[in-house]
């Protein structure tokens, strides 16, 4: 369904199915349903455009599955949605230090902007929200940067480079060693330390939540 009417303004979505095939209904300003404004074979709603809006906007254009899949880039915590492609430890060196480095600090560390790598070993670390101290599995940390990072500029690493600064970041926080080239396998199969320090949220509601 592409028209709505929600407190009597019409909504028209501008995604695929979206550009009306008939003319948009007159309709009555003020809102009032009208008998005129319902138009074109059995159609039985009204909406609230003014009288000299025009029949069709003529904006927007059906979404084409190639455009979706630039959207659909979901990745979940087992490795689904990975995309083909590889990484290694050195690539990615060189992508941090290019796209990364100057707001995460040469080791990840310094800044400005969030620590990616906890000082020392990740046990004595008091859940700092880096990387190894914080985020229970590495697939979501190449979600996280493949559409959120660099920041200023996100979307524009390629995978591999993806793959590459992500084993680079693991690397830094000493979760993978030097000579690690991650894919959608590999990196599936890191084990993050904090990944059993979560626990399913299975509250279902009410007074015994606090
Ligand atoms: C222009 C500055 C900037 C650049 C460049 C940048 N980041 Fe970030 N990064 C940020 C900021 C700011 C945040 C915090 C964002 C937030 O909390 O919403 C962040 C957060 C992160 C986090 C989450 C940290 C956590 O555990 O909470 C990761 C991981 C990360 N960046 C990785 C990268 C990688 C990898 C690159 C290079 C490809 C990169 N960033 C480039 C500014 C930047």
């Amino acid at each position: 369904m592409c028209r709505s009417t929600v407190g009597g303004l019409l909504v028209v979505c501008a995604l695929a199915a979206c550009a009306p095939e008939e003319p948009l209904p007159r309709a009555v300003a003020g809102g009032t349903p009208s008998p005129q404004a319902a138009v074109g074979g059995g159609t039985d709603w009204h909406v609230a455009l003014p009288e000299h809006a025009p029949g069709r906007f003529g904006f927007g254009t059906a979404a084409t599955e190639d455009r979706v899949a630039l959207w659909d880039i979901d990745v979940k915590p087992d490795g689904e949605g990975l995309p083909p492609g590889s990484g290694s430890v050195a690539e990615g060196q060189a992508v941090y230090e290019a796209h990364c480095l100057q707001c995460h600090g040469p080791t990840g560390t310094e800044g400005p902007n969030d620590r990616l790598v906890s000082p020392g070993p990740w046990e004595q670390w008091p859940a700092g929200r880096t990387v190894g101290g914080y985020w229970p599995y590495a697939t979501t940390l190449y979600d996280y940067t493949r559409k959120a990072m660099p920041q200023a500029t996100p979307g524009t690493l390629s995978d591999d480079d993806v793959y590459a600064v992500v084993a680079y970041v693991l690397h830094l926080g000493g979760l993978v060693p030097a000579d690690a080239v991650l894919d959608a396998a590999s990196l599936a199969a890191v084990e993050m330390p904090y990944r059993d320090r979560f626990v399913p949220d299975d509250r279902t509601g009410g007074p015994e939540i606090r």
